[in-house]
């Protein structure tokens, strides 16, 4: 019996397709890649974003990349090799590579034209919000736009605390549940923050210069009750509040500020920032109430979501029967899927 082989190319040969784009996410996109404090100082770390492997490496003083999980040489991964304070060294043929992507030593062949050359793929890379952000251009070395923190992370008045899942779910799952308040008043009924107001409602989709609102027509400041996306600075994200009683401590509206990176086609980094414009010494009350008293109940909320959509099938999006409260579900994926076409197209010039 004779057998043919079957050569395909790797995952990470061709250019990137539309269907390619809408599974593992858009590129030329600010995401959040992981909280800054789980790569410490002369650590390094691998992760895999939007489809790809890459190592996260911090130098042991503290400036931070993030690398293409791929060594040059013969795209073993980095991430199994050893740190060496300042780069780090590939445990196949001990090819050493900075931060930057360049190639600092050849042991095998000194005087090697791999030396000093910049072969390995490293993104712009920003630490804001105690989050670390990567660039993920469409085509590569593009150069980033510069990195905005959304208003409400940037305000000095604002205390947030930062929060980190990672979801069995597509990412386009995560937004269609976010642009989704209604969910809020079901799915999420038996919550300490979600139980009031009407269980009805209409919304309306109301532009802006930088995304869009999707809000009741006929209730605020009760409940979930609009959620603004924002595309800003090449940085996407969700914006929200949910009103508390005077239970809920000292301060204006809870806000969250939510963002989702893609992992694979079928996993997420999910990211939140729970947030409370307040100061001085109100700003100790609210802190510590949080930590005492409301975070454990933020998470039983999140878990909520976490769990319901980890039980839809992949094809969930598929085959639906929406109603007038999906309009902002309906729009999300149309810009998306507008925007992922267009992205295709470009790269496919780029690539001729
Ligand atoms: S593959 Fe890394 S040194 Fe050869
Ligand atoms: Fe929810």
């Amino acid at each position: 019996m004779t057998t043919t082989q079957r050569i395909t190319p790797g995952r990470n040969v061709g250019p990137l397709t539309y269907d390619e784009l809408r599974a593992t996410g858009l590129r030329d996109r600010w995401y959040p890649v992981l909280p800054s404090r789980m790569v410490g100082d002369g650590e390094m770390r691998k992760v895999t974003r939007l489809g790809k492997d890459w190592l996260l490496f911090r130098t042991s003083r503290g400036t931070l990349s993030m690398l293409a999980d791929r060594c040059p040489h013969r795209n073993a991964p980095l991430s199994a090799g050893q740190h060496l304070g300042d780069r780090v060294m590939c445990q196949y043929h001990g090819v050493e590579v900075d931060g930057t992507g360049t190639v600092r030593k050849v042991p095998g062949m000194p005087g090697c034209a791999l030396e000093g050359k910049q072969a390995a793929i490293s993104l712009e890379v920003v630490e804001a919000a105690d989050t670390i952000f990567a660039f993920f251009p469409a085509i590569p070395a593009t150069k980033a736009p510069e990195f905005v923190l959304p208003d409400r992370l940037a305000d000095p008045q604002v205390a947030y605390f930062p929060n980190y899942a990672e979801w069995r779910t597509p990412w386009r799952f995560y937004l269609d549940n976010v642009l989704d308040p209604m969910h809020g008043t079901f799915l999420h009924r038996q919550s300490h923050s979600m139980f009031a107001g009407d269980t009805s409602a209409r919304f309306r989709i109301r532009e802006t210069e930088r995304g869009f609102f999707f809000e009741k027509t006929d209730q605020v400041g009760k409940n979930f009750d609009w959620v603004e996306f924002v595309d800003h600075a090449a940085l996407h994200y969700v914006d929200l509040q949910i009103p508390y009683g005077p239970e809920g401590g000292p301060g204006g509206p809870f806000g969250i500020v939510g963002m989702v990176t893609p992992i694979t086609s079928a996993e997420s980094a999910v990211f939140h920032w729970r947030t409370r414009r307040v100061g001085g010494w109100e700003r100790d009350v609210w802190r510590f109430l949080y930590r005492a008293a409301l975070e454990q109940k933020h998470w039983a909320v999140l878990e909520q979501d976490r769990d319901m959509l980890e039980r839809m099938a992949p094809d969930a999006d598929q085959g639906e029967h929406m109603y007038q409260h999906d309009l902002g579900v309906a729009r999300i994926r149309r810009m998306y899927d507008t925007a992922a076409r267009a992205q295709a197209e470009r790269i496919l010039q780029h690539a001729k």
